[in-house]
């Protein structure tokens, strides 16, 4: 087999950069490791910057999303059962749209099926070859069958655990890493949300976040232990939990019910550099991870499939090497922003110390933050995501 451009992974990375090299012209191949079920299953990101929703629409998969998805003009923190607002329509002239990762998912692989574009599902041994050559290859089994597609590009966006960084010899790549001694138990239920924005909660037990995805379905975290399993968490312990950790009035408008999804995910902060290595390039968790705190991970993956498919479709259509050769300083220049304030939003509302002076810093920022309008629009303009 032979084509443009090989895919690993059919995340919405991956789904997103198909999409958007099939409406250049550009030919392209995903490889998932996953069935497509599998993949749809995964319940994830929820809040969607302005700029991700310029792309879908781009890639022609946004009309769902403009329906059906809840745009919010303003976050909540909740610090000790005291509410408090920003507003971030007012402060930056942006919104978020909360729509679940799942929906984004399904959108883009009906845009690819729309298309005739190939994707193969439960792709077994993925393996890259001749990345430093101007024929790279990979090779994989598929229904129990070898086989090997050549291409011009490689992009890795198949994730924090897939085999394209780790492809790459180790002297070429520098990590940088941040492990955070906690976990989020999250859960989906069809109850109403407490909440008609998203509500983030700082509180002496630890972190919760109360979001949503319709006004009849919600999605709540709270912080635990690294070692926690979703086994000891029956829904009945979740909401004790949850609930002393609300302010008065999402107490009395908290609904409890069954979950019909539970999952514990570790908080980490990552990159590795560079993102392009001859001719395979990365993209999305491959590439970095944030903790899930500042709601960035899915619109980072996006940034960078913004640069990767403009630089593609630059070498393709104007024969112009130059896009790819930045990809990776443009890619990471972001990165390392959302990167920061994920890290600063994390040590903000988790409980992370049993040192009450850190307790006290971090009562204290929270004061400033929402006191100063400096400090409140810096943090609306990290929110509603940085321009391009
Ligand atoms: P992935 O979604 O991980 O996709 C990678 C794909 O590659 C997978 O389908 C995988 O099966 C496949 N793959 C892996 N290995 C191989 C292989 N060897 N061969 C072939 N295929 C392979 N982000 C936000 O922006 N906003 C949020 O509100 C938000 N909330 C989150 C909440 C939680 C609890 C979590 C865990 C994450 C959250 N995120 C959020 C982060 C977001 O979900 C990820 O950043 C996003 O999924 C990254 O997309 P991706 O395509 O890069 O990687
Ligand atoms: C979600 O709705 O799943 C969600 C919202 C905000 C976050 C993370 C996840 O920061």
């Amino acid at each position: 087999m032979r084509t443009q451009v090989v895919i690993v992974g059919a995340g919405p990375a991956g789904l997103l950069l198909g999409q958007l090299l099939h409406k250049n012209g550009i030919d392209n191949i995903i490889l998932e490791r996953q069935t497509a079920e599998y993949v749809l299953s995964r319940v994830r990101a929820g809040v969607i910057e302005e700029v991700t929703i310029n792309l879908l629409d781009q890639a022609g998969v946004g009309s769902r999303l403009h329906r059906d998805g809840l745009v919010h003009g303003g976050v909540q923190i909740c610090v000790d059962g005291v509410r408090h607002r920003i507003p971030l329509l007012e402060l930056t002239g942006k919104t978020v749209t909360v729509y679940g990762q799942t929906e984004i998912t399904k959108d883009l692989m009906d845009g690819r099926a729309a298309l005739g574009a190939p994707t193969i599902y439960a792709a077994n041994d993925v393996t890259l070859h001749d990345i430093f050559t101007d024929a790279p290859r990979v090779s994989f089994r598929a229904a129990g069958k070898s086989s090997g597609i050549v291409c011009d590009f490689i992009a890795g966006c198949d994730g924090f655990h897939g085999v394209s960084r780790t492809s790459v010899p180790p002297g070429a790549i520098t990590a940088y890493e941040r492990v955070y001694p906690l976990g989020w138990l999250g859960i989906l239920t069809d109850t109403p949300p407490v909440a008609d924005e998203v509500f983030y909660v700082r509180h002496p037990r630890g972190f919760a976040l109360c979001s949503m995805r319709s006004p009849a379905r919600s999605r709540y975290y709270i912080q635990c232990g690294l070692a926690e399993d979703t086994d000891a968490w029956p829904d009945k312990r979740f909401w004790e939990e949850l609930t002393p950790r609300l302010d008065e009035e999402a107490r009395q408008k908290l609904v409890t019910g069954p979950s019909i999804e539970k999952s514990i995910a570790p908080l980490r902060s990552f990159v590795a550099e560079p993102m392009r290595f001859g001719r395979l390039f990365l993209a999305g968790d491959a590439a970095h991870i944030v903790p899930p705190t500042g709601a960035k991970g899915l619109n980072l993956a996006a940034s960078d499939v913004n640069y990767l498919s403009q630089a593609l479709v630059e070498y393709y259509q104007d024969k112009s090497p130059a896009g790819l050769e930045h990809y990776s300083s443009r890619a990471l220049a972001r990165v390392w922003k959302a990167e920061r304030f994920s890290w600063w939003l994390t040590m903000l509302l988790h409980r992370i110390s049993d040192n009450p002076f850190d307790h006290k810093l971090q009562l204290a920022e929270l004061d400033y933050l929402f006191r100063s309008k400096a400090a409140a629009t810096a943090f609306a303009e990290n929110y509603v995501g940085l321009p391009y």
